[in-house]
């Protein structure tokens, strides 16, 4: 077990921890003004460990309790909560079950020892943040996809029309959370439909070829999001595509101008000329 002087904590928690919890100057102050007299193990928390519970993550010390009847207190919504608690004689911190990063990041943790005859804080308070240290436990997850789309089968190559979005909620900016979506099946699979990458939550579905009403009518397209964690995790969505037909105005223009015949005709061979 490491044990650390408070002053190094202190120097730790500015550089590194400095952000997550809140009210971060205020509870600096507190420390330097206490620093040399609590000593505390390094606490390091991950998320949804598989231990036995409780399980001894720290201890605690203060060098003001000397020929002192003392306890030790740890509040915080670690412990309103049931996650951590310490062991009033000993200084023991430890954790009582699981803790999952995406609901609690970080706690702010604050400790205090009391005079037992007098019931008088023997010190000012010990407060800090833990952070919780997060583990690949999500998947990206798709969050925003039409599950029908209708295309027209005179489209253009290119963009379909068609977004997904997706989202994964393991730490930011850290290969648990960032992920790549793929179109990993496609039925049947011409014209070849893609995904195109517009953002870091965000494809675009494109398409290489023409959509043709008389062949085929509706697509099946499979896509994964798959995060960059060790192992990856990963999920899928499937899209169902309906190909509208463009020509069903033919019996109209039969009954019309003889031109019109003739502009449909050549319509049709601008489009045969385009996709074949
Ligand atoms: C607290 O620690 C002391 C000393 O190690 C031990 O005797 C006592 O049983 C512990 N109390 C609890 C409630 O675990
Ligand atoms: C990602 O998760 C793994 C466990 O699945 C963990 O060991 C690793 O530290 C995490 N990476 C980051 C950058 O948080
Ligand atoms: C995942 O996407 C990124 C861009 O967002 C790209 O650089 C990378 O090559 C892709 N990886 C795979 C395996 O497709
Ligand atoms: C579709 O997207 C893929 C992947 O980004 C890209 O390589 C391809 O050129 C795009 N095709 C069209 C027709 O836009």
């Amino acid at each position: 077990m490491r044990t650390v002087f408070l002053f190094l904590l202190v120097a730790f928690q500015a550089l590194a921890f400095g952000s997550a919890c809140e009210e971060g100057r205020q509870k600096r102050d507190l420390l330097v003004r206490t620093k040399r007299r609590w000593v505390l193990s390094t606490i390091e928390l991950e998320e949804e460990m598989i231990v036995k519970y409780p399980y001894f993550i720290s201890k605690m010390y203060n060098d003001k309790i000397q020929g002192k009847d003392f306890r030790f207190e740890i509040t915080g919504v670690a412990v309103t909560k049931g996650y951590l608690t310490i062991n009033e004689t000993s200084g023991e911190v430890f954790a009582l079950k699981p803790i999952d990063r995406e609901k609690y990041p970080c706690f702010h943790v604050i400790f205090d020892v009391y005079d037992t005859d007098t019931n008088q804080k023997i010190d000012k308070e010990l407060a800090f943040d833990v952070d919780v240290k997060d583990i690949n436990d999500n998947p990206p997850r798709f969050i925003d996809f039409p599950q029908t789309f209708t295309v027209s089968e005179s489209q253009a190559e290119g963009f379909l029309g068609v977004q997904v979005v997706a989202q994964d909620i393991d730490e930011k900016n850290t290969k648990n959370s960032t992920f790549n979506i793929t179109v990993i099946k496609q039925t049947p699979p011409e014209p070849k439909i893609q995904a195109k990458w517009i953002d870091e939550r965000t494809v675009h579905l494109n398409f290489t070829g023409c959509f043709d009403y008389e062949k085929v009518k509706d697509y099946k397209i499979t896509l994964e999001a798959k995060d960059h964690g060790t192992p990856p995790l990963s999920s899928t969505a499937v899209i169902s595509l309906n190909v509208r037909d463009t020509n069903t105005h033919m019996p109209e223009f039969k009954e019309k101008e003889v031109s019109f015949a003739f502009i449909y005709i050549f319509v049709g061979f601008v489009k045969f000329l385009r996709c074949h």
